[in-house]
């Protein structure tokens, strides 16, 4: 029998999935389930972007592996306003979701990443699959995650002597950058010729609406990946880019290649009805978003809060960090952060997960919570008239949030 390369024989299903299927697996059951373990747009695709994706349900040829050329000229577009630089199509590549491409990016270069802890659930495991050497910069509460200049200059001046590319995922999922110290961070990069790849997949639902990327001080240095995905609702239509400075395009050529001789080219119609998410104005739909989104955060926040679980700020997204080791005590039940998310799952019904799977300590009783099992389209709907969040919103869009948080605080207080 043909053996199982040592560096993969022990990857798992990526845990946000593998957490949505044992959800699934208890409501076959019959338990009642609060999803706050995947983290997925609950609002629905802009209506004139779906309906381009419609007129364009006839386009059946592939496409320049790169994607296509107006879509690529909206997507440089775009970040050339967004990130402070000039981008061409020529620097862009549209893919199968930004997660391939980042992906692809790993495993075009020769180097070793550096990762804030925490960071997404897939870049370690990336990084995993492709042999990459993994060095974690440390972060915590007190600084809401962020990583700080002093603690990712320690783990530079340890690794002189290597290649290095650090991944940054702003704001939270479930750590983030501070609008603050970015540019501390890029002269960091820059002295030490770091290669920063800036996953921005997020920037959009910035709760301040005015993102900032650390490319505006590092440009010549920092890749972004961006996509529909979270912003737009469209997870499931699987299209994302990942934008080069002219700098690095040595490296967006070989991702090219690479691309060119494994997925060849993200589908057709979809590729057609992106163009209106880039030229159509947006702006409505995201500060409702937003608005919700915050909303949600602050709620949550405050009623955790209450019963002394330690809650992370969110600053844009639909993820928080909370560190319960002030209100649960270590016991053979509950020893670390995996059993403490099996026993709330098991007892509450309430999904989320461990620290560990973001690169936390598993010892500490830290999980994520994605906040976002709630009807999108009824909540921008009840935003409609008024731009205001309604007195009852919460209990009339997210009610499986509400009780959910409800029972997960009876739960701590028995406990
Ligand atoms: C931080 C982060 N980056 C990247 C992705 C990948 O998004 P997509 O592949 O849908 O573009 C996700 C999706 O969950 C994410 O949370």
């Amino acid at each position: 029998m043909i053996k199982i390369k040592n560096n993969i024989v022990d990857i798992k299903a990526s845990a946000t999935l593998a957490i949505n299927e044992l959800s699934q697996q208890l409501e076959k059951n019959g338990q009642e389930v609060f999803k706050f373990g995947l983290g997925e747009s609950p609002f629905p695709v802009p209506n004139i972007i779906v309906e381009e994706l419609k007129k364009n349900a006839q386009q059946k040829n592939y496409i320049n592996v790169s994607g296509l050329i107006q879509l690529r000229n909206q997507v440089a577009k775009y970040h050339s306003i967004k990130n402070k630089n000039n981008y061409t199509a020529e620097n862009v590549i549209i893919g199968p979701g930004s997660k391939e491409l980042i992906f692809q990016t790993q495993l075009v270069l020769d180097c070793d990443v550096l990762l804030p802890s925490p960071s997404w659930v897939s870049y370690e495991p990336q990084a995993q699959i492709l042999s990459k050497k993994i060095h974690w910069i440390k972060t915590d509460a007190k600084s809401n995650w962020h990583i700080t200049p002093e603690e990712f200059d320690k783990v530079c001046q340890n690794l002189n002597q290597v290649e290095k590319l650090l991944i940054l995922n702003s704001p939270n999922n479930p750590s983030g950058t501070s609008h603050n110290n970015l540019e501390a961070l890029a002269t960091i990069a820059k002295k030490n010729n770091i290669i920063v790849l800036s996953d921005e997949i997020y920037a959009e639902l910035d709760f301040s609406g005015n993102y900032r990327s650390i490319s505006h001080y590092y440009p010549e240095g920092t890749i972004i990946s961006s996509g529909l995905s979270k912003w737009c609702g469209a997870g499931g239509w699987r299209i994302g880019s990942i934008t080069f400075p002219q700098e690095l395009n040595y490296i967006r050529k070989i991702v090219r290649n690479i691309a060119s001789e494994t997925y060849t080219s993200v589908s057709a119609p979809i590729q057609y009805a992106a163009i209106k998410a880039y030229t159509v104005d947006h702006t409505q739909y995201l500060i409702n978003s937003r608005k919700i989104l915050e909303n949600i955060a602050n709620y949550i926040y405050k009623e955790l809060t209450d019963v002394g679980i330690k809650c992370q700020k969110t600053q844009g997204g639909f993820y928080m960090l909370c560190d319960f080791s002030n209100v649960i005590k270590l016991s053979n039940e509950i020893s670390d952060g995996q059993s403490l998310c099996q026993k709330i799952l098991s007892q509450v019904g309430f999904a989320m997960l461990p620290g560990s799977v973001f690169g936390i300590q598993n010892e500490l009783l830290i999980s994520r919570i994605a906040f976002v099992d709630f009807d999108g389209r009824k909540a921008l709907d009840l935003m409609q008239n008024n731009n205001r969040i309604p007195e009852d919103f919460l209990q009339k869009a997210c009610p499986k949030i509400v009780k959910g948080i409800k029972k997960l605080k009876e739960w701590v207080k028995k406990n």
